[in-house]
């Protein structure tokens, strides 16, 4: 299966121009590259401009870094999952540590913009991941940040199994990003080992409480192109969402080089 690269750019840069730019640096590295799929997201006022950029039959994929649960109405600044799908947006990010911490995003809302997401069609990437991880006990605080995102994942998912579209579920348009949120910045990620330990983890609880088999679960957090190769050698990672590095065309360019030859 291909492997998932992300490149979520957050709340940069800082005009459309500028955007193009950084997406057309995107575009070149994965022209010869059919082992990994590419996604965009960039702020939501760019998505418009860049999908001309894109265009549909592009290798490199858009995705949204948020979407509201109603479909409309009344919600000043809001963005619908019609809306993004419209648009020719595939992927939307929900959850990230980010929006559930200066915007407070509840597991409510997560859960309800997830199945908004689904039905609109749209391919999910939630995020989950421990805010915190003590360094003393290593196997007790594993066990407890095992347990933190267990529950995310309960709280998120609620109710995505009634999700079917003719007779096919919707369970498999979603990926789960871990991203334990202490290794967000750029410069300290989790270790390759634990990170896969809790991967596996995730697609445990999918596969025993959703009978979800064969979910995408990538790694996230201070991803570089010098680490990426460590973590998605990992036949289990399928993936990665990166930050900071996809703002570097260098980066980018060695990350997806480095991610196809694996
Ligand atoms: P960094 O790669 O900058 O740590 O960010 C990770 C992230 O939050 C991606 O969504």
């Amino acid at each position: 299966m291909k492997k998932l690269l992300i490149f979520n750019w957050k709340m940069a840069p800082q005009s459309l121009s500028e955007a193009k730019r950084l997406l057309t640096n995107n575009l070149q590295p994965t022209t010869n590259n059919k082992n990994v799929e590419v996604i965009v997201c960039p702020p939501f006022i760019y998505l418009s401009g860049l999908s001309s950029v894109v265009g549909r039959r592009s290798s490199v994929k858009l995705g949204a870094q948020d979407v509201f649960y109603k479909n409309q109405g009344v919600y000043t600044g809001e963005i619908s999952a019609k809306m993004l799908k419209n648009l020719g947006v595939e992927y939307v990010i929900i959850g990230h540590s980010e929006r559930r911490k200066y915007l407070n995003e509840t597991d409510e809302m997560i859960n309800k913009k997830i199945l908004a997401g689904l039905k609109a069609g749209l391919k999910v990437i939630l995020c989950v991941g421990e805010p915190t991880r003590g360094r003393k006990y290593k196997a007790e605080s594993i066990k407890r940040a095992k347990n933190y995102v267990k529950k995310q994942l309960e709280k998120d998912l609620k109710g995505i199994l009634s999700l079917v579209v003719g007779r096919k579920s919707l369970v498999g348009n979603l990926a789960i990003a871990y991203e334990p949120v202490w290794a967000i910045g750029g410069n300290h990620s989790d270790t390759p080992q634990d990170a896969l330990e809790m991967i596996k983890y995730i697609k445990q609880v999918l596969s025993i409480k959703y009978q979800a088999l064969g979910i995408r679960a990538l790694y996230g957090g201070s991803v570089s192109s010098k680490n990426i190769g460590d973590f998605l050698k990992h036949p289990e990672i399928d993936g990665a969402l990166v930050g900071h590095a996809s703002l570097k065309p260098k980066e980018v360019e060695t990350i997806i080089k480095t991610v196809g030859k694996l």
